[in-house]
């Protein structure tokens, strides 16, 4: 039976459980991760755990959230739950959230838990075919509204609208705008788009600076490509040549049509295609200039 690390103990699957006034459940005031574990050729290891445990514990601290372990704990933790699951490449979902004992909107005194969750989970949009898009009736949170560096649970309803509209309209992602009508990003991935051989993609402020845009980032000006940071205006991103989501979930996502504008004949363009191909390779181990962002866990 799958385990799952909950409040500092292993637990059967099954047992891993809240009480339905838990606090979190109510007001949206939990934390989460999405982080991959892959499998290389000297074993299995997971993407920047590092950097995911500090974004975990940032969103915690703004939320109010105190994680009674350290950062150290977390990342054993995970380590330990997925080789106990014996999961060789998988997802891995921490959560901290407040818990039963307290109702009302003010936190203080609210029980603190936490868990770490996994499961096998294949390409989240599909693999190679670029996928339809549409852009969303609905915008981003305005900045002003949330912490935008945070992934705070409550947020996400955002996102699940979104994705109901997706549904509806049977495309496979949308994209949203900013309060300015900016491009923003995905319900749960960054966007770039490539235009005469340079990449582009939403400056911070309304987004979630993703782990995996900045390891794409990384990747891409290495490579040799240009890379700017910028505000992009929907003209911009429908007039592309090449247009792609990045996440943990849906890793390099080549988008084939924006509602009906097609982006490159609906083909993986060539600078994604590189991207793609180099950050597959990244977190499989196959590239030892970023072995760093590997831990191995098998
Ligand atoms: C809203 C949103 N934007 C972007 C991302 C991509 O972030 P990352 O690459 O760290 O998974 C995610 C996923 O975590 C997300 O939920």
């Amino acid at each position: 039976m799958k385990k799952i690390w909950y409040d500092g103990k292993m637990v059967d699957w099954p047992k891993a459980q809240v009480h339905v006034l838990t606090h979190g459940l109510h007001y949206g005031s939990a934390v989460f991760e999405g982080i991959r574990a892959y499998k290389t050729k000297r074993g299995s290891a997971v993407f920047r755990l590092k950097e995911h445990v500090e974004r975990f514990f940032y969103s915690a601290s703004v939320l109010g959230i105190k994680i009674p372990f350290s950062k150290k704990e977390i990342e054993k933790a995970i380590l330990e739950l997925i080789k106990i699951n014996k999961d060789k490449e998988c997802y891995i979902r921490p959560i901290a959230f407040l818990g039963y004992g307290k109702m009302g909107l003010k936190p203080k005194g609210a029980p603190v838990n936490v868990a770490i969750i996994n499961w096998p989970w294949g390409a989240y949009l599909g693999e190679e075919k670029p996928i339809k898009t549409i852009i969303s009736k609905y915008i981003r949170i305005h900045p002003g509204s949330s912490v935008m560096e945070a992934k705070i649970s409550g947020c996400y309803y955002n996102s699940v609208l979104a994705s109901i509209e997706v549904q509806k309209k049977r495309v496979e992602e949308a994209i949203l705008l900013d309060f300015k009508g900016f491009v923003a990003e995905g319900p749960g991935e960054n966007i770039f788009i490539v235009k005469k051989g340079k990449i582009f993609t939403p400056s911070s402020g309304t987004i979630l600076p993703g782990i995996t845009r900045e390891s794409v980032i990384q990747i891409a000006q290495e490579i040799g490509y240009k890379v700017k940071e910028k505000k992009i205006t929907v003209k911009e991103l429908k007039t592309a040549d090449e247009v792609f989501f990045t996440g943990t979930a849906a890793e390099v996502c080549p988008i084939g049509q924006i509602d009906k504008t097609i982006i490159n004949n609906k083909k993986i363009g060539e600078v994604t295609r590189k991207i793609k191909e180099s950050f597959n390779k990244t977190v499989r181990g196959e590239d030892n200039h970023y072995l760093k962002w590997l831990s191995f866990y098998d």
